[in-house]
């Protein structure tokens, strides 16, 4: 098993400028970069206005653009060589976007529905984040084509700027590409700092950076291959028992409830509910002593809350699956500090945090147990705490 490389930003800054003169004969004004994205911890907390606590992977997207003077976008990627999407923006509506696109164009199509204006485009898509393995490629591309939109109009935004800019992409991601998510990984790309994890507070509406510290363990991701989908109706499903859940208990979300009380959920349904608000509940709690315990410096502690999380999200939620709960056992087994599924879940990632004489025999691990059962092993890579989406130049 080999790592899964990010690549250097530079160069791939600068393939994707080679890129886009091939597909469209001209040079291109700037390039937009956003990061996919891995959670700590707080795993479906977002939408129940909860905290998270995601790390910046160094794996971005790149999207090099040059302004049209004729309204059209014309917008093709590199991971897609066969697909060039083309269309007038004043004419777009969410129905008519699907597949990648919905993600690309329905950012532009958002950012007009929020009064920003952006003028037609010509994109060229590059991206080293992996696809469909709950790394949020979607919002790295969001965020990118988000960049680089309001690059072309001159502006390379600020900190409010980036918030209004992650509310836009969400748009684009739940009315256009049709996934209920909840804002963490658009967040997390558009304000993460590098070395940090950023907790985020969705009742408060706030963001604070931790520091990882230069001793740190590392954060292993091992993407088990099974395909995860956020707009196929489980994540969808968790989310309105989640708000089912607050109704009955007679609280704005679930972040306003307490364990104590979860006993007031009846009805037929009561049990369901009870486990799926159980969860929300106590991730939550568990992101504040995982920022506590990482401040301590106490990475065993760490470890500890990420089991705790993995056994809520898989017997609570029920969002594992048996392939993530088998990484997860096996990175434990070999010696890993600490496990768990990571993002939506259906499928997607795994996360070990693991100390780096350790990694080895943890990635090892984890390929025996996966050939052992017949299943593909994993692929691997280091989650690096990285930065925020960019742009390659000074604009305005
Ligand atoms: C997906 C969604 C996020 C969040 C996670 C679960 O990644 O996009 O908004 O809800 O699932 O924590």
């Amino acid at each position: 098993m080999s790592d899964v490389p990010p690549g250097d930003p530079a160069e791939l800054v600068a393939s994707t400028r080679a890129a886009f003169r091939t597909a469209y004969g001209v040079e291109p004004l700037l390039v937009g970069h956003a990061p996919g994205r891995v959670n700590l911890i707080g795993e479906h907390t977002d939408y129940n206005g909860g905290l998270c606590l995601p790390v910046a992977l160094p794996h971005r997207t790149y999207v090099a653009v040059a302004p049209r003077t004729d309204g059209r976008v014309q917008i093709s990627s590199r991971q897609r060589p066969d697909e060039l999407w083309s269309g007038v923006l004043a004419d777009v509506t969410p129905e008519a976007l699907t597949g990648w696109e919905a993600y690309a164009v329905g950012v532009l199509w958002a950012m007009g529905q929020e009064g920003l204006a952006v003028p037609g485009m010509d994109a060229l898509v590059d991206s080293t984040v992996p696809l469909g393995a709950g790394l949020s490629s979607s919002a790295a591309l969001e965020c990118a084509v988000a960049m680089a939109a309001l690059g072309i109009l001159g502006e390379k935004p600020s900190g409010a700027r980036r918030r209004q800019l992650a509310s836009v992409c969400m748009r684009a991601e739940t009315e256009v590409a049709g996934a209920p998510t909840g804002g963490m990984d658009q967040t997390v790309a558009l304000m993460a700092e590098p070395g940090s994890a950023l907790l985020i507070d969705f009742t408060a509406e706030t963001t604070r950076s931790v520091a990882l510290g230069a001793d740190a363990p590392q954060v292993l991701v091992l993407d088990t291959g099974v395909s995860h989908a956020l707009n196929d109706g489980g994540y969808a499903a968790r989310r309105r028992d989640c708000e089912e859940a607050a109704r009955r208990l007679g609280v704005p979300t679930l972040r306003s409830a307490s364990e104590a009380n979860l006993d007031g959920l009846d009805g037929l349904d009561g049990e369901r509910l009870v486990r799926r608000a159980r969860h929300v509940v106590t991730e939550i709690a568990r992101v504040s002593d995982t920022v506590s315990a990482i401040e301590d410096g106490d990475w065993q502690r760490v470890g500890r809350l990420f089991g705790d999380s993995h056994v809520s999200l898989r017997d609570d939620f029920e969002v594992s699956c048996p392939e993530l709960d088998l990484a997860v056992e096996a990175a434990v087994s070999a010696g890993a500090l600490g496990a768990r599924m990571t993002g939506g879940g259906f499928g997607g990632s795994a996360i070990a945090l693991v100390a780096p004489a350790q990694r080895e025999q943890v990635v090892s691990a984890v390929d025996a147990a996966f050939r052992d059962t017949g299943w593909t092993p994993p692929t691997t890579l280091l989650a690096t705490p990285s930065g925020a989406a960019d742009l390659d130049r000074e604009v305005g």
